[in-house]
């Protein structure tokens, strides 16, 4: 089809975006020659001036082109604005500016304004359905705009996640920054973030603030958009002090602070009952500033018994609960309620190794307020704040002494107090122990060569062994096997050692010479280290014949009559509730027996008299005072007639208590006894202490001391305190401790005093529990043990002359069950210094026993 030309230029839809230029790829291909088109670039321009849009073809020769035409559109609507230089809009506001000779056609628009936006096409027609086309974006500057520019308000809730959008009007497209006014920006920090969206993955409720989304483009001033931000939030409810003591008739009060939005519904609670308030109690509320919440007082104007419990504030809003709990409790004295025993060991060699554990002088206590400690020693005040090398453990009055020396030994005495007394500890000695020392003062690491006679009865001593703790002496074989030495216990029917720590052969066998098979070995131990065996002597016992020859006939063997090697004293004293043991030790050939009786005719139960060491020690467990009285042994091997030993045994106890001193809740004006129930031999004196002073026996027209017993009658809040009975024997003592309080009568309306003597006694269970996990604990740590440099060193020396030069361990095979000095019950669980397992490395020969259990 022929026809002119037409230019074109046509506006397109969505003016913003991307800028779409036409590539010169789309000229047409099969064009004879290669036409290029120049147009204008993205235009921007301003409210009321002229634009002028370019579109030409250049550096080609159009002459004879039929079809060649330029047409310009608006693509918006699509309507043809011209063709070639002629307008096809009505109006004024195009014109085409056509140079004559030329391949241009611009379009011009006159006094733009906003809706002259967008983009502008124009097409050039080669003829046929060849066609080129430019676009030509056209923008108006336009500074920064809202169209809802009011303050707007967004409720969001604690923990929820938002996203504000702040998209502003505008071109260029202007640059959007968030602030929060007053205040950083949640999440993002810093003053603004740039960006039009706003993230908050989880709002918390300080994140509530007055934000501004800010849009500038630099054309005009910055547009702004305000949003308020509320964050509502379940009420939090904050309790200060949880627990709250009083006296009785002391004040109480009881505070929560609420923070909640919208603001939250209070109500108290008492053991799930509401409270209303009245004439005792009474609700106040305190708004805090800024309405950020309140402050709910519960007060109590004079605390009764009925008071003391646990009460709660409970505080509802519309997003949730909550509530917080706080426990008035009665005020008490402070009871010691664990401590060391009367004595606290350490070994001098050992605590000041640079790792050592401190030694602990124990001392712990209960009460309301929590009690503060302090220490005496030998009578003095112990200023243990001045000696680095003191502590007071934390939670404890327990006091800690790391590296102590021999100038720390002295008598201990913990006192607990509070604002309603003092709690008086048992004395307690800290001492250091004194290592074994054997009277033969000789190096016991060489042989010593006995010889005794075949059939005969004999005896080995060990050297007298002096120490603290006051050292056992057991005898061992010592065997060598291979790279170890075994220590094994000698107990059998013709050997048995004595508490003394002799060694008695009924008769003397070809077995006893220990020749290369083993060594006899004198040992000696304390209980503040049971498995640290110190050598006496190591002895070499060769069997030679009798030296007067007498020998049964046809046989290499004499009988010998049965005849005490050793007993026990004629007169004995048990200690009651204790084990206690009596000794006979008879010699002879053949083996004698030793049989046991009461000589009342009483019968020995067999639950708690049993024999150990073949017959040769009666076990009394648990001593009763009814076991008091006259006991023989009598042994016979049928030779000759049968002996006997009688051993009288008197039975002492010192105090102990039958049942605990009981802490007591009265009320005013009523008769409290307490009574120091003591078992005892022997006189007993009872001392009373009241808040660490000694009651005297006349001293209050109130308070009577009559026998194990103190009353006090028409009690007040003045005897409030820790009272303390010792009940002393001349032979030991009990002591032991308890509160009182005191609800004064006319404040108290009805019920029964005392909700906090279950409490004390539920505690005293846990805590005699949790002390019997540390005894076995204890234990088991014993069953490991070590021993010590120097006694090993002489072990050493001995296994090399053994013929063990390179020995790596000693193994003990069984237990002395005999003497019972082994697997002692003595060590404490307050001494904290005593041995742990310790494997030393390197050159230093510590070596680790495990010890085997056998029963004899
Ligand atoms: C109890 O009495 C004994 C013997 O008189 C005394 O050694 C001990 O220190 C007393 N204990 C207390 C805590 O007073
Ligand atoms: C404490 O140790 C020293 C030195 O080892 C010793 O002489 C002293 O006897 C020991 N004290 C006691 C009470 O055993």
């Amino acid at each position: 089809m022929s026809r002119l030309t037409l230019i074109s230029l046509c506006l397109l839809a969505g003016a913003a975006g991307s800028l779409a230029v036409p590539t010169k790829r789309e000229a047409t291909a099969e064009a004879e020659t290669q036409p290029k088109i120049t147009y204008s670039k993205e235009t921007l321009t301003k409210d009321g001036e002229e634009v002028k849009l370019d579109c030409a073809v250049v550096g080609v020769d159009l002459d004879g082109v039929e079809d060649f035409g330029i047409d310009e559109e608006n693509p918006t609507n699509s309507f043809p604005i011209s063709a070639n230089d002629k307008i096809l809009l009505f109006g004024t506001k195009y014109t085409i500016d056509h140079p004559a000779d030329s391949y241009q056609y611009s379009l011009v628009i006159k006094e733009v304004s906003e809706e002259d936006t967008g983009k502008y096409r124009c097409t050039v027609n080669f003829g046929g359905d060849q066609k080129i086309n430019a676009e030509v974006p056209v923008h108006i500057q336009k500074a920064p705009y809202f169209t809802d520019d009011f303050t707007k308000t967004l409720t969001v809730t604690e923990g929820d996640a938002i996203s504000i959008d702040c998209q502003p009007g505008g071109w260029p497209k202007p640059d959007v920054y968030w602030e929060r006014l007053g205040q950083e920006l949640p999440y993002y920090g810093g003053k603004f973030f740039k960006s039009n969206q706003l993230d908050i993955p989880l709002i918390e409720r300080d994140h509530e603030g007055h934000y501004v989304c800010y849009a500038d483009n630099d054309i005009g001033d910055p547009a702004n958009s305000h949003i308020i931000l509320e964050v509502q939030f379940a009420p939090e409810v904050v309790v200060e002090e949880k627990q709250v003591f009083a006296a009785p008739s002391d004040p109480v009060k009881m505070a929560c602070t609420v923070f909640a939005k919208p603001s939250a519904d209070i109500a108290w609670y008492k053991d799930d009952q509401a409270i209303l308030g009245g004439a005792n109690m009474k609700i106040s509320k305190v708004e805090l500033e800024e309405g950020k919440g309140f402050t709910t007082t519960l007060s109590i104007g004079e605390a009764s018994a009925e008071n003391f419990g646990s009460y709660s504030c409970r505080a509802v809003n519309a997003i949730g609960k909550t509530e917080q709990t706080i426990e008035v409790r009665m005020k008490s004295a402070p009871l010691i309620v664990k401590q060391s025993r009367s004595e606290v060991l350490y070994d001098l060699e050992k605590t000041n190794l640079r790792d050592a554990l401190p030694v602990v002088i124990e001392c712990e206590a209960e009460g309301h307020p929590t009690p503060d400690f302090r220490w005496t020693k030998n009578g003095a005040q112990l200023v243990w704040q001045a000696d680095p090398r003191f502590s007071l453990e934390d939670g404890t009055g327990n006091l800690l002494i790391s590296d102590p020396t021999m100038d720390d030994n002295g008598l201990y005495q913990c006192f607990a107090y509070n604002e309603l007394g003092t709690a008086v500890g048992d004395p307690v000695y800290l001492l250091n122990t004194t290592r074994i020392e054997f009277s033969n003062n000789k190096d016991n690491t060489d042989l010593y060569p006995v010889e005794a006679e075949l059939g005969r009865p004999y005896k080995l001593s060990c050297p007298e062994a002096t120490g603290y703790p006051k050292p056992s002496l057991n005898w061992v074989k010592a065997i060598a096997r291979e790279s170890q030495i075994e220590l094994e216990f000698v107990s059998d029917e013709r050997i048995v050692a004595d508490p003394d720590g002799n060694l008695w052969f009924t008769h003397i066998t070809e077995d006893d010479a220990t020749a290369d098979k083993f060594k006899y070995m004198c040992l000696g131990s304390t209980e503040f280290e049971p498995a640290d065996y110190s050598i006496a002597s190591t002895i070499e016992l060769s069997v030679v014949s009798p030296a007067d020859g007498n020998v049964n006939s046809e046989e290499h063997s004499v009988n010998v009559e049965t005849f005490s090697m050793y007993t026990s004293p004629e007169t004995v004293t048990f200690q009651a509730e204790q084990e206690n043991t009596l000794w006979c030790i008879y010699g002879g050939e053949p083996v004698p027996s030793v049989e046991w009786r009461r000589t009342d005719g009483e019968e020995m139960d067999k639950e708690r008299f049993v024999t150990r060491n073949f017959g040769r020690t009666l076990v009394v467990k648990d001593t009763m005072l009814s076991d008091a009285g006259e006991y023989e042994c009598r042994s016979s091997n049928g030779v000759g007639a049968s002996k006997s030993t009688k051993i009288q045994v008197e039975v002492e106890m010192k105090p102990t208590f039958r049942s605990e001193l009981a802490s007591q809740t009265v009320r005013e004006g009523a008769t409290v006894t307490f009574t120091c129930d003591a078992e005892a031999t022997g006189e007993v004196v009872y001392n009373w202490i009241f808040n660490g002073r000694v009651l005297d026996k006349d001293g209050h027209h109130r308070r009577t001391l009559a026998g194990n017993k103190l009353t006090i009658n028409d009690v007040s809040v003045v005897d409030v305190g820790n009272y303390a009975c010792n009940a002393t024997s001349s032979v030991g003592y009990a002591y032991g401790q308890a509160v009182l309080n005191v609800i004064p009568m006319d404040r108290s309306a009805g019920g029964v005093g005392g909700g906090s003597c279950g409490g004390i006694s539920e505690l005293k269970k846990e805590i005699s529990a949790l002390r019997e996990t540390v005894d076995t604990m204890h234990n088991l740590l014993q069953e490991h043990f070590s021993v010590s440099q120097h006694n090993h060193e002489k072990l050493h020396k001995i296994a090399e002359s053994m013929g063990v030069p390179e020995m790596s361990t000693v193994l003990l095979i069984n237990e002395v069950i005999g003497n019972g000095y082994f697997g002692s019950r003595g060590q404490r669980p307050t001494q904290r210094s005593s041995p742990r397992p310790r494997l030393r490395k390197g050159s230093a020969p510590y070596l680790e026993i495990p010890l085997y259990q056998g029963v004899v």
